[in-house]
């Protein structure tokens, strides 16, 4: 089902017509006034000036005239009768001619377009293209923080929309499993908290290893700064020992690292996140070498101070470094046998890559070198990049140096959000005060990750993300909760149980309030929407999208009565506040939020 809009086809339709203009060009310049008194559809005459060689504004007129009469004429039933007989009036202004939709056809075509697919409302016919969308790339041994959370959303909502969008998606996740981090950690494990391993609780331990993490990292940090580089070398010296392949840090590392995924485990659950594919850097580590090898010999790189490099000068990039001249492989040498693990076995036409944006050039630099390997579809790798992530001043209490970890964050949020639940329901059981806390708090949490724009950084404030009536979540969930419960409220009231399926026999020209056909204009925007945030790789669309949706709603809900109203009004109205919980929770849905019905 494609973007459904109510009349602008017509529209289009009947421009082309007066104008003998082609019917696509026109769709893509029809603009939607921002002003509501400026009609549904303006069209700017100055795009045919110059084949009509009139001046935009006698043009506007001259087509109206035109649109008008056949407006008139055509009574008897034709292909495209339907087209004009959606318009009610047009209106020159200035080098626009604007189109006025009839009401009634507004809400009866986007209200039949969602009764007839209510599921798939939005979503577009399945393509040939597999996209593999590689997110959520934390590496063990250390704290999972609140910017790992930014990266978690952000893929999993592009997941969510581009299987929408009817691509076949593959969701891949690529731990970093090995590399100095990890030798940094087992160091300061093995020398200062060796007996206390036992005493931590298995669920905590993913955690505690991130704790010490970062100690060895404040133990060096402070000796560096003393002029003492002994720590540093012991450090470095267990990195050294684990890579030579010692048995006893082997085993301490596998050990260790699956405290880490456990826990990264207990989070994606937490947040309903899945992955099809699990790739770890320790995994693609040889291959890469290998790689970085076969390349050289071919000549696509070269030796330069005994290290492996690939020289992108003649690109403008800076030159690429593949393999130190130890021989010991770096982040990139693992991104090249990844690569070729994606495009080869997983034949993927599309890789997109969830990284934060500090990382830009390296993600040129790799993916220019991908194209000189020959990966035909390396064109098609895009680095989807996002901002920082910051608490606002003062709002958080534990602090561990300047990174907020998730679960301190979630623990916040959860606390907050249950104190609401209890102002608002205190007589509701404990479970259900629990479950709508969790659901509200994963969606606070969720949404204000996601309604910013990827580029900018985000400054996270609990109490706002929380507020029901913000920009927020809540006041999105808040909105189908309202619908919701009206729907129960005139089924208790009036003893009726109207559905999606009564919109066939339904006469809708009640709809004819300014706010009905506004909230009719949004709903029919939803798919329009779902495309181009998947094909632009903008899931902040949604968020935007749904907020504007609330307050479209919430203006109908307040304007209009609806279990009071009269009975043909009222099964109209119950049918939009149908249509509009449909695309709200499949909205909230492609945005990983979960809805409730009382809040
Ligand atoms: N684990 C890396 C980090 O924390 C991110 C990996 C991104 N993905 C990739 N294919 N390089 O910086």
């Amino acid at each position: 089902m494609a973007g459904e809009s109510f009349g602008k086809e017509q529209v289009a339709k009947a421009l082309a017509l007066a104008t003998g203009k082609e019917e696509k060009e026109i769709l893509s310049a029809l603009e939607t006034p921002k002003d509501p008194k400026m009609g549904d559809y303006a069209f700017p005459c100055f795009t045919l000036s110059k084949d009509m060689k009139k001046s935009p504004a006698a043009i506007a007129s001259e087509v109206k005239k035109k649109i008008d009469s056949l407006n008139k004429k055509i009574i008897e039933k034709t292909e495209t009768a339907g087209s004009y007989l959606f318009i009610e009036k047009t209106e020159a202004v200035g080098p626009y001619l604007n189109f006025f939709i009839k009401k009634r056809h507004i809400a009866q075509s986007i209200i039949s377009a969602i009764a007839e697919a209510p599921e798939k409302f939005g979503s577009a016919r399945k393509k040939k293209e597999v996209v593999m969308v590689e997110f959520s790339q934390p590496n063990t041994h250390k704290a999972f923080h609140i910017g790992h959370l930014r990266n978690v959303v952000l893929g999993d909502s592009l997941v969510r929309i581009s299987k929408f969008n009817g691509y076949s998606v593959v969701a891949a996740n690529y731990m970093g499993d090995v590399g100095a981090h990890v030798g940094k950690c087992l160091w300061c494990l093995e020398k200062y908290h060796k007996g206390e391993i036992e005493k931590i609780p298995k669920e905590k331990k993913g955690e505690f290893l991130g704790e010490i993490y970062s100690e060895a990292s404040r133990r060096i940090e402070e000796a560096l700064e003393k002029g003492d580089k002994s720590l540093k070398e012991e450090a470095a010296l267990v990195s050294k020992k684990l890579e030579e392949g010692d048995a006893k840090l082997t085993k301490l590392w596998k050990e260790t690292r699956e405290w880490s995924i456990e826990e990264f485990m207990r989070i994606y659950d937490e947040l309903g996140v899945k992955f099809d594919v699990f790739f770890y850097e320790s995994e693609v580590e040889k291959k890469g070498k290998k790689i970085a090898e076969e390349l050289l010999k071919k000549g696509i790189m070269k030796r330069s101070e005994g290290a492996v490099i690939v020289d992108l000068k003649k690109y403008g990039l800076d030159v690429f470094l593949i393999l130190r001249s130890d021989g010991t492989a770096l982040y990139a040498t693992k991104d090249l046998a990844l690569a070729e693990e994606k495009f080869t076995k997983y034949k993927i036409d599309k890789s997109i890559y969830v990284v934060g944006s500090e990382q830009k050039m390296y993600f040129q630099q790799l993916f220019k070198t991908l194209e000189l390997m020959g990966f035909a579809k390396a064109k098609n790798c895009y680095h989807l990049a996002y901002g920082l992530v910051m608490l606002e001043e003062g709002k958080m209490s534990s602090r561990q140096g300047n990174v907020v970890k998730y679960r301190t964050l979630f623990d916040e949020v959860f606390k907050k959000a249950g104190k609401e639940i209890e102002k608002r329901h205190p007589d509701w059981g404990k479970k259900e005060k629990e479950e709508a806390a969790r659901k509200i708090s994963i969606a606070a949490m969720k949404f204000g990750m996601l309604s910013q724009d990827n580029n900018k950084p985000i400054i996270f404030n609990i109490e706002k993300a929380l507020d029901f009536e913000g920009d927020t979540a809540a006041y999105v969930q808040y909105a189908y909760t309202r619908a919701s419960s009206i729907i129960r409220k005139n089924y208790e009231e009036n003893k009726e149980k109207i559905t999606l399926e009564d919109a066939k026999d339904a006469d809708f020209s009640a709809l004819s309030s300014e706010s009905e056909k506004e909230l009719c204009k949004k709903l029919s925007d939803f798919p329009a929407v779902c495309e181009k945030a998947a094909a632009e790789y903008k899931p902040f669309l949604l968020p935007k999208y749904l907020l504007e949706l609330s307050k479209d709603f919430s203006a109908f809900y307040n304007e209009c009565p609806i279990i009071k109203a009269e009975k043909e009004t009222r099964k109209a109205r119950i049918l939009l506040l149908e249509s509009a919980r449909t695309v709200f929770k499949k909205g909230l849905e492609l945005c990983g939020i979960e809805v409730l019905e009382r809040m």
